[in-house]
């Protein structure tokens, strides 16, 4: 390991970016200097970050002329088209936060318990994928080694921090059609069958990228894949019903242990004791939780899952820490 790497975290003043600070701050690497950006609109504010008072400063064309080794960008997809080709011209590795990148052929799309190894073949550009895909490939892989899988059908309830700062306004401020921020109708008492666009087919955009990127990340370019994505009035953690369906037969107790083994899984599956994952309890944590395990007797080899992850931790933030911390421990 060599002396200080300078780090800079892009969109730090958002969601997903405040989390990424708090995740660095329990991480406490101690060989890393910080720069903290934003937009104009957080630009020279404060905020207290591993002791210390830090300013966010304003993300400018000029602003990667200072020789940062890494940089996590959690500011949106304009601003990694923007920003992250500036930063690695300039010889910086970035981590993206945002789907821009997730399906180039030259970037990888990392969830390091799964891939870790893809991390070393970029090209200046790491994908972070989609906080839906996350959670669900880290049981999915676990599986697929064992037993082949031949299909699966993913049906999600997702949390509305998942649109970031504004969806949890609308949420809280439990807004109506004339005040609402982010979401096309209140999402107070209410489920919404739509998030990110719709595509010509039918399907949203975040469907799309649920199949896409598994395919991706499990390299099964073919595997066959359906997704239903709805947005649930919680605020935080998305939840996954995940129906699969495999070429080999298996016996639910390996099933278990299998994923019990399998790194950054937590199996919490009690049924005589109504023990399952639920979101007030998984707030929080960085582990994929994963109740409700049982046959599908409609099919030959199916299983039924049910997926819990705190979405800004795992589906984000701690997800590209885990990446940079295996950058600069390489
Ligand atoms: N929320 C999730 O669960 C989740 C999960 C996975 C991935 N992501 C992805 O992570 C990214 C951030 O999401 P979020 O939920 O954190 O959004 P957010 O809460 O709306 O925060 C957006 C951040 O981007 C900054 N920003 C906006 N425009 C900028 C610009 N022109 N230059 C520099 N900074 C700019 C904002 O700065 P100001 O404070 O100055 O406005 C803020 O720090 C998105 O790509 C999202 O798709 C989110």
């Amino acid at each position: 390991m060599r002396g200080k790497y300078k780090v800079a975290i892009v969109g730090s003043s958002g969601l997903v970016g405040r989390t990424v600070l708090r995740i660095l701050e329990e991480k406490n690497f101690p060989n890393v200097i910080y720069t903290l950006f934003s937009s104009k609109n957080s630009a020279n504010k404060k905020v207290s970050f591993l002791g210390e008072d830090y300013v966010f400063c304003e993300l400018k064309e000029d602003s990667f002329n200072s020789n940062f080794d890494f940089a996590i960008f959690c500011a949106g997809g304009k601003v990694s088209k923007k920003y992250a080709p500036i930063a690695v011209s300039k010889g910086c590795i970035v981590i993206d936060n945002s789907s821009i990148f997730r399906m180039s052929p030259n970037v990888p799309l990392v969830v390091p318990e799964v891939n870790s190894e893809d991390i070393f073949k970029n090209k200046g550009i790491i994908a972070n994928p989609n906080c839906s895909t996350i959670q669900a490939v880290l049981p999915l892989k676990a599986l697929d080694e064992a037993y082949s899988i031949k299909r699966i059908v993913y049906s999600t309830y997702q949390a509305v921090s998942g649109a970031g700062r504004l969806g949890i306004e609308d949420l809280e401020t439990k807004a109506s059609n004339n005040s609402l921020k982010k979401f096309p109708y209140p999402i107070h008492n209410n489920c919404l069958p739509h998030i990110d666009i719709f595509t010509e087919d039918g399907y949203t955009k975040e469907e799309h990228k649920m199949i896409d990127e598994t395919r991706k990340i499990l390299k099964k370019p073919n595997l066959p894949i359906t997704a239903t994505c709805i947005r649930v009035p919680v605020t935080n953690c998305h939840c996954e019903s995940i129906n699969v369906e495999f070429d080999k037969d298996f016996d639910l107790y390996d099933v278990r242990i299998l994923l019990q083994n399998f790194p950054g899984i937590l199996v919490s599956d009690n049924i005589e004791k109504n023990q399952y994952p639920i979101p007030t309890k998984v707030n929080g944590n960085d582990e994929v939780f994963i109740g409700r395990i049982r046959r599908d007797y409609s099919v030959k080899y199916g299983l039924n899952l049910w997926v819990v992850a705190d979405n800004l931790r795992k589906g984000a933030a701690t997800n590209a820490v885990q990446i940079l911390e295996k950058l600069i421990y390489a």
